[in-house]
């Protein structure tokens, strides 16, 4: 199909020298300060050379509507073409206005909510002068330790796929040439996600299996979603560092799933195939880079120092830079970029826009819709507005900043309503807050790690005495805002620095304690769930937070929260997931230690995938299919009835999941094929539909086919992954 920008593409192209089309294959970091020294050193008008040699055909972390008018005025105005940049950022939940992380969000299970918080955020960064984010991610996480979960949708392929293409929609909106909509691009392609032993940048080994019925899922929702970009990854793949894989870019997404945007390399990691030892010197890794797929590069600068002569040494075609180019290029066209160049550099909108009443009440929805309710005990919770002595204890509730969660770089700190003041609205001021000791011991950047307190336990005394003569404890504890994001790998899963010991010492005076859940992944939390009543997680939700939580332990807004992710009872467990394999050893049949498990621990988890509650309790009951047995051609239709069996309205995610008995390649023991949000006032009843027709039934074999196999199933229904209610059919 030649539409009229491919065209337009074409013309340009038929233009352009070799230096200036690999100028477009390179990203260029302006580290926001525009008038600062260029960041390989040299002063600020070493930055403007580049751009004037049209070197440069995109930047990132260049942000503000004037900073980013700088930037383009001299690629549009002083280089011979006047092609405009696009420029890249990391959105990754809100610019300046945050939403919860992207872990969080995925707890809502809300389709909608999701798309709503990627529209904000795109309303803000486009506002800002920036027109590409380098989000959603979508890998799946199933390891714990790995400290970037916190910026994907969690464990599950099929909640991972749909809320990939909800992030993409509500970046990208209908119309990509609107001033209010932004490119997405899914990263990181692909299978970061499985670095082994949960290891930041460490290698990854996965089979074919995995590889395609767990990892590439949700990125091909994303290509199907529209996704404009792709970013690659730091990691290898079986061997294979993945920015010089072609399988992955050219056979399987550009192939395959015939996406036609571009894909841009991670931070250098073009460069880091020869540290890998995949490629001997920047040559090498450019020419390996650049044959297979890999159409910008971020920052590594080895496009721009190697292309232009291995394209005339004969050693890349030049076809290969005419491909990724016209990718560019098309994108650029699309954003409306060579129609005005400027328009995402109005200063007055950017005044308006960003940090809008609007925006706040939306991540404020998107905030109170992530939280989950992990245990309720007795219903210590919802706390009573009056009559009941509260006190708040830990440092994590008066922190403004750690609730912004990592990957924020465009907005401020000290900008989140914290627990604290979240609860005093309540409260009059009343509520008796005792800090108790510290979390960290520094106030920690993105770059740096955050140091722990680890000894300290100045202000425990105080906060048991506090804790003595209330009625109730509320407990903000668990990790520093910079605990997870990228870097990030833990390998102790349980409350950080002292806090456990805090935890323990309040208990023995007051065991009523509603804990307060501060983290941006699954946490070991066995001791607390074996003794605390009350645990809501809260993980970090922006800009809101605090006003997220009062609300919720409040009651006037009833939890509806589901996991993404699987909690383990240590971190011996990790990676714990729903949808594990049976094994050849399941269960413990003759009283013998020869099955699969840990001696030292229950097989279960501590809180399972779909896992949360709410204020009000849900019965399920009725499942129906429409036939026992099926053809391929056959839609397998399910019913149940859920039934609010509580005393207040509440929200449900019914969860339907199913079992392929056998297979060809074996099958998870369940997998997630569908789910809807429905809300029940008390005493009511609801029949659920759902319809599975045979995509839903398949998987990928060995050779990446998706096939169909006859035989038996099993359909679970549930509030959860361990649900209540099973059937069978066959499919013939
Ligand atoms: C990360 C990417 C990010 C890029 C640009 C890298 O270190 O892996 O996810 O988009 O930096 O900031």
């Amino acid at each position: 199909m030649n539409t009229e920008i491919d065209k337009k593409v074409d013309s340009l192209l038929k233009l352009m020298t070799i230096e200036e089309k690999v100028g477009q294959m390179n990203q260029y970091n302006g580290f926001w300060d525009v008038t600062g020294p260029a960041p390989e050193g040299g002063s600020a008008e070493k930055k403007y050379e580049h751009l004037r040699n049209g070197w440069v055909g995109s930047m990132l972390t260049v942000r503000g509507a004037k900073e980013v008018r700088a930037v383009q005025k001299i690629a549009v105005e002083e280089t011979r073409l006047g092609i405009p940049l696009i420029i890249g950022f990391d959105v990754i939940h809100g610019y300046k206005t945050l939403s919860p992380i992207p872990l969080a969000e995925a707890a809502s299970w809300d389709l909608k909510a999701i798309e709503k918080s990627a529209s904000v955020a795109a309303a803000e960064a486009s506002a800002s002068g920036i027109n590409w984010t380098f989000g959603p991610m979508v890998d799946i996480g199933r390891d714990a330790r790995w400290g970037r979960v916190m910026e994907g949708a969690g464990e599950d392929p099929f909640l991972g796929s749909l809320i990939a293409q909800a992030r993409v929609k509500g970046f990208q909106g209908d119309d990509l040439s609107a001033v209010n909509t932004i490119a997405a691009c899914a990263k990181h392609f692909a299978a970061y996600g499985f670095a082994e032993a949960g290891k930041e940048y460490n290698t990854v080994d996965i089979g074919t299996s995995t590889l395609h019925n767990i990892v590439l899922p949700p990125f091909k929702a994303a290509a199907e979603a529209g996704v404009r970009t792709f970013m690659n990854s730091f990691n290898e793949l079986n061997g294979v560092p993945v920015t010089g894989s072609s399988y992955l870019q050219r056979d399987i997404l550009k192939g395959e799933w015939g996406f036609n945007g571009f894909v841009v390399s991670d931070w250098a990691s073009i460069n880091e195939m020869i540290s890998w030892g995949h490629a001997k010197d920047k040559r090498e890794a450019a020419k390996i880079a650049a044959i297979a797929g890999s159409d910008m590069d971020m920052e590594g600068n080895v496009y721009v120092e190697e292309l232009a002569q291995l394209v005339k040494d004969g050693v890349v075609e030049e076809a290969i830079l005419d491909d990724a180019v016209s990718r560019i290029l098309k994108v650029k066209f699309e954003l409306g970029l060579f129609d005005d160049p400027y328009k995402y550099c109005d200063e007055t909108r950017e005044k308006e826009v960003i940090g809008s009443k609007k925006h706040r009440e939306a991540v404020l929805d998107m905030a109170k819709k992530s939280i989950v309710l992990l245990k309720n005990k007795n219903n210590l919770l919802p706390l009573k507005k009056e009559g009941q002595k509260i006190a708040l204890i830990g440092a994590l509730a008066s922190d403004k900043s750690s609730p912004l969660g990592s990957w924020r770089i465009a907005s401020d700190d000290e900008t989140a309503v914290s627990v604290l003041e979240g609860m005093q609205k309540y409260t009059g001021n009343s509520v008796n807050y005792v800090k108790g000791p510290d979390v960290a011991l520094e106030t920690t950047t993105f770059l740096h790690e955050v140091k722990l307190n680890t000894k300290d336990t100045s202000g425990l005394e105080e906060a048991v005495t506090a804790a003595k003569s209330s009625d109730v404890v509320v407990m903000v504890l668990g990790e520093y805002g910079f605990q997870t994001g990228e870097g990030r790998s833990r390998t102790n899963l349980q409350l950080p620095g002292v806090q456990q010991e805090l935890l323990e010492a309040v208990y023995k005076v007051n065991p009523n304690i509603v804990l307060v859940l501060n983290n941006g992944r699954p946490l070991a939390i066995s001791w607390a769930d074996e003794h605390i009543p009350a645990i809501v997680e809260a993980w970090q939700l922006g800009t809101e937070t605090g006003n997220a939580v009062a609300e919720v332990l409040y009651g006037d807004y009833n939890p509806s929260g589901k996991l993404p992710m699987t909690f383990p009872r240590n971190v011996g467990q990790v990676p714990i997931y729903y949808n594990y394999k049976n094994t050849g050893r399941p269960v413990d049949k003759d009283d013998n230690v020869f099955w699969s498990h840990y001696v030292d621990v229950d097989k279960t988890p501590l809180y399972p995938f779909g896992h949360g509650l709410s204020y009000t309790s849900f019965e399920y009951s009725d499942l129906k299919l429409n036939a026992s047995t099926f053809s391929i051609s056959d839609e397998v239709q399910v019913s149940v009835t859920v039934t609010n069996t509580g005393k207040v309205e509440g929200k449900e995610v019914v969860q339907l999941y199913i079992r392929d008995l056998v297979g060809s390649i074996t099958r998870p023991v369940k997998e997630l094929k569908a789910f809807e949000m429905i809300t029940l006032q008390p005493g009511v009843s609801k029949t659920v539909n759902f319809v599975l027709n045979k995509e839903a039934l398949g998987f990928y074999n060995n050779d990446g086919k998706y096939v169909i196999e006859s035989g038996d199933f099993k359909v679970f229904l549930g509030g959860s992954s361990d649900t209540v209610l099973e059937a069978d059919f066959t499919l013939e």
